[in-house]
């Protein structure tokens, strides 16, 4: 079990007073899907990052999560300065010693000076903020990002293609739970990763979109496609069982979600779900935006 895990009470509490809207799960298994989901979308990018850095000074992680991300970075890069902000300590160990982290409700804006890091990276962050401030938060991550530095962000679609009908019966309790906190449950947010970051000011917007077999039908199409579906269907099917107390509001038993997550594990394989996702990166240019 993580060691952060001990002070969950006090967590939850300092989660009601942050006025969130993130609802996914808090619970030790969240590291293992996290990671079984960054694995599988490392395989399928061959990278963890697309910024052409070359040995930066400081770097940002927000949204930092199990740390597996800027741990990454940090290990490759040992003069880089990396700091991990999360609402929430979650972190697996094995930081590396140029790593920092500080918790930050990133709701509330980052609280650094502008033209800080030299890298700006955030990643699946679409269900914390609501759509309508996603652009917001996108131009508070470049106010922060030195000039000629990039930001650099990593999103999905909120929901795999295509569905079948357990998929749709599940992803249905998403979509609902989402439209009420004012998340994105169409996919506008990736579809509008380069937009968000051409009206904050960045230039040289480079993009990358790559799907990802859900399930072990992936071994039809490769070796690492065969790997990364199988990651990547054990990460939603970890996301779902954690969701089924979530789903029990909107009148879903705990029988029945376990008996849609039982079909939707061999449903994948028979209509051949992806997963799409997309990195975007851009530039701050020398002057100051
Ligand atoms: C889907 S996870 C992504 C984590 C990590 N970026 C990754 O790719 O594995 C979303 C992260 O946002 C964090 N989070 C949720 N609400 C937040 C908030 N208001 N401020 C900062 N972080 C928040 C969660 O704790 C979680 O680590």
């Amino acid at each position: 079990m993580p060691r952060n895990y001990v002070r969950k009470a006090d967590r939850k509490l300092r989660l009601m007073q942050s006025g969130e809207t993130y609802f996914l799960p808090r619970h030790p298994t969240e590291n293992d899907r996290l990671n079984l989901l960054a694995f599988a979308t490392g395989m399928a990018m061959g990278a963890g990052w697309l910024s052409p850095v070359t040995g930066p000074g400081p770097v940002l992680d927000v949204g930092c999560g199990t740390g597996l991300w800027a741990y990454g970075f940090g290990r490759r890069f040992p003069a880089a300065d990396v700091l991990g902000v999360d609402i929430v300590d979650f972190r697996d160990d094995g930081a590396p010693p140029n790593f920092r982290f500080q918790e930050v409700n990133v709701l509330q804006g980052l609280p650094f000076p502008n033209d800080t890091f030299e890298l700006v990276h955030q990643r699946l962050m679409a269900a914390v903020y609501p759509t309508e401030r996603y652009g917001q938060a996108v131009a508070e991550l470049v106010r922060v990002t030195s000039p000629g530095g990039h930001v650099e962000l990593f999103e999905s679609r909120p929901f795999i293609e295509p569905e079948g009908p357990a998929t749709k019966e599940l992803w249905d309790f998403f979509r609902k739970l989402g439209r009420e906190k004012g998340l994105d449950t169409a996919a506008m947010i990736p579809e509008r990763l380069e937009s968000y970051l051409a009206a904050a000011g960045l230039e040289g917007i480079e993009t990358r979109e790559f799907d990802i077999p859900v399930g072990e039908w992936g071994a039809e199409l490769g070796e690492w496609q065969r790997r990364a579906g199988e990651l990547i269907l054990r990460s939603h099917l970890s996301l779902l069982t954690r969701m089924c107390p979530v789903f029990a509001a909107l009148g879903v038993t705990e029988d029945r979600c376990r008996e849609l997550i039982e079909t939707m594990a061999d449903e994948v394989n028979e209509v051949r779900s992806v997963h799409r996702f997309k990195t975007t990166f851009g530039r701050k240019p020398s002057k100051s935006v």
